[in-house]
């Protein structure tokens, strides 16, 4: 376990907090035995199942025998938006599905009938534009009502979503669309982002242009902006489902059938295109927005994440809609106008969970308690963390200041291979340790292995991995199964046997009462405020540049962020290292992948740390950049220039400061 760093020195925590007793005798779920009916993992996925709408029943509720291919529930057939919004558009047609709060202040409110009702003609819209079953739609939007909308209108039509983040560049944009051959593309004229404008639809036109799959671009305007129409490809979004019947039946699907694709970084260049299919991830997807949040029919339900990450496609939409909720989407960043800006939509709304990343929770705590101060946040219940490890200090903040001491926090583990939380406490079940995401809920099975994959004993610490199929795991790589095994499932696995383990990636120990403490990644993968990027794909775009030979990536420890990004970076013979080439390669990087990929910092270096087989030793350049008493340098071919690069990144944090 040479790459988890300081696992013994982790954690001496010991404060422990029970469920208040209010929470414990007004939820739903407040039992420790439903821990024990969840160790029959078919039996209580089944039955959770069963709360869903389907048009035909299953035969069987799992089908390992295509291992570590799963299926769930298979012979079903169901439309996920018949869940989603048919049923409560029926049962509870006024009831709010969305608050929609624009940046700028503006608002809308968006009920099941008025969602349903625009849902079903969108899908309308882009059955007019050709699109089928099975059809591949790419989404580039910003955090808009018609952004939820454009996910469940692909789902009602069984065209398979991939959404890719709108802070995505160009270029990583065109390399989604291509590697799924997305025939259709929505975006936006525009999205707002703390005060200003970015041309989402410039970016997504950049993109189209490497790409043959796309017939159409679907435009909506959220700013007016006069953005540039291709005569023939362009539609406006308002014309194009105006003009559409206000129904549209729901197409019936497998429960196997893929319901979107989502692409993630791992340790090579290429992002991989996470594949989730109907029946089981909204079954899973389903239960745990209900159980982990306690959720209420008179709540508002605000998880903070872009729907263009794993976390919004769960937990705003998919989630929360199968279970009528009421949720907030807030299209910009927590600072505009003020500080305050979360506060006050919290006490706008009368926001009762809230869902959001410790990065964000060590930026509220950095502004200072005064900002929380000024609104009333009573009506808050359960506080929700998710995206990386949450240090005790700020678990204890967002405990004190956020809930004032009487709201239970979910520190939720999972991933968007998982689909759905893996791990993590119930409310009003789940005594809860500061920085620990306590147990795996029911129903999920975890262990903590060595590097032979032997169980490692409580107290111990080691490789996470999950050891039982959950509903809504990953299929599948899109295009790539063999990379889908060996990534996850062949480190950890005896087939032969009969036994297969999910490798997740992370590291973890666990405590003598088996509870969980996630320590990390063990892989090339940072993990920059909750955001997964590979040091290999910003490396990559470093290497691009005309002026650079090598480049070296690591994420450092970051008391914001949770990691920053560090590049060391050497220069083709005659180029001078300064600040505008730090300023272009920084821009490279964004240009490559997306401004949150840019290295915080940059070093120039004649040489970069090697074994003698030529990998480049990124655990020596995160000790240096983490000022850490330097690690062997035994095995290096060229140990001298370990000493020369800890000096220049010494000289760089000086100057910084
Ligand atoms: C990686 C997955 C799941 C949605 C957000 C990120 C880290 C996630 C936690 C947590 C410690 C966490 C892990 C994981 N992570 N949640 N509660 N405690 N680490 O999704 O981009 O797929 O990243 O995020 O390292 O492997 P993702």
């Amino acid at each position: 376990m040479t790459d988890i760093p300081a696992i013994d020195a982790l954690y001496q925590e010991s404060r422990k907090f029970p469920p208040p007793p209010e929470l414990v005798s007004s939820a739903a779920t407040n039992s420790t035995r439903i821990y024990a009916e969840g160790d029959d993992h078919q039996n209580f996925w089944e039955e959770r199942a069963r709360s869903l709408v389907w048009r035909h029943p299953w035969d069987q509720v799992l089908d390992w025998s295509g291992a570590p291919f799963a299926k769930w529930f298979t012979g079903a057939t169901l439309n996920v938006t018949e869940s989603c919004l048919d049923r409560h558009a029926s049962a509870t047609p006024s009831k709010i599905a969305y608050y929609f709060e624009g940046e700028e202040g503006d608002s809308r409110t968006i009920t099941y009938a008025g969602l349903l009702e625009e849902v079903s003609r969108f899908a309308n819209g882009l059955a007019e534009l050709g699109v089928e079953k099975g059809d591949r739609i790419a989404i580039y939007m910003g955090m808009v009502p018609e952004f939820p909308v454009a996910l469940l209108a692909c789902a009602r039509l069984g065209a398979v979503h991939s959404v890719v983040f709108g802070g995505f560049s160009p270029e990583a944009l065109a390399d989604r669309i291509n590697d799924a051959k997305a025939k259709v593309v929505i975006t936006c004229d525009q999205s707002r982002r703390k005060g200003q404008t970015v041309d989402l639809k410039a970016f997504a036109d950049a993109a189209i242009e490497r790409c043959d799959s796309v017939e159409h671009v679907v435009v909506v305007a959220r700013t007016g902006a006069d953005v540039n129409r291709v005569p023939g490809r362009d539609v406006d979004y308002r014309e194009l489902v105006s003009r559409q019947r206000p129904v549209r039946p729901a197409t019936e699907c497998s429960s196997e059938d893929p319901l979107f694709i989502l692409y993630t970084s791992g340790t090579t260049g290429k992002p991989k295109g996470i594949v989730h299919t109907s029946g089981g991830y909204l079954v899973g997807a389903t239960t745990t927005h209900r159980e982990v949040f306690d959720l209420r029919p008179d709540d508002v339900y605000w998880c903070t994440a872009d729907i263009g990450w794993i976390t919004g496609h769960s937990y705003v939409v998919y989630g929360p809609l199968a279970n009528g909720a009421t949720s907030v989407i807030y299209e910009g960043v927590a600072d505009y106008p003020d500080k305050d800006r979360f506060w006050n939509i919290v006490e706008k709304y009368r926001v009762t969970q809230l869902y959001t990343a410790p990065t964000s929770i060590r930026t509220f705590m950095k502004w200072g308690d005064d900002f929380p101060g000024r609104n009333d946040l009573s009506s808050l219940r359960i506080l929700g963390t998710v995206g990386e490890p949450i240090n005790p200090e700020a678990w204890m903040w967002y405990r004190d200041v956020i809930g004032k001491g009487r709201c239970p926090i979910v520190d939720t583990w999972w991933q968007t291979e998982t689909g759905h939380m893996m791990i993590s406490p119930l409310p009003a079940v789940t005594e809860t340790k500061p920085g620990s995401a306590s147990m795996p809920l029911p129903g999920i099975s975890a262990d903590i292995v060595d590097d032979e994959g032997r169980s490692v004993p409580f107290g111990g610490g080691g490789y996470l991995v999950l050891d039982h199929p959950w509903p809504g795991m990953a299929r599948t790589i899109y295009n790539d199964p063999d990379r889908f095994v060996d990534t996850y499932w062949a480190r950890f696995s005896s087939p032969a046997e009969g036994r297969w383990r999910y490798f997740a990636g992370d590291g973890a120990k666990r405590d003598e009462d088996g509870y969980f403490w996630l320590l990390g990644r063990v892989d090339d993968v940072m993990n920059v405020s909750g955001h997964r990027i590979s040091t290999l794909e910003v490396e990559s775009a470093l290497v691009d540049h005309p002026s650079v030979a090598e480049a070296a990536v690591i994420g450092r420890a970051d008391p914001i962020t949770g990691q920053a990004i560090a590049a060391f970076v050497t220069l083709k013979a005659g180029v001078k290292g300064n600040q505008p080439l730090i300023a272009e390669l920084r821009d490279q990087v964004a240009g490559k992948i997306g401004k949150i990929a840019r290295p915080a910092s940059i070093v120039f270096t004649e040489d970069l740390p090697k074994t003698r087989s030529g990998k480049i030793m990124r655990r020596l350049l995160r000790d240096i950049s983490e000022q850490r008493k330097l690690g062997d340098v035994t095995t290096l071919a060229n140990a001298d220039v370990v000493q020369e690069i800890a000096r220049r990144a010494q000289m760089q944090a000086t100057t910084e400061e």
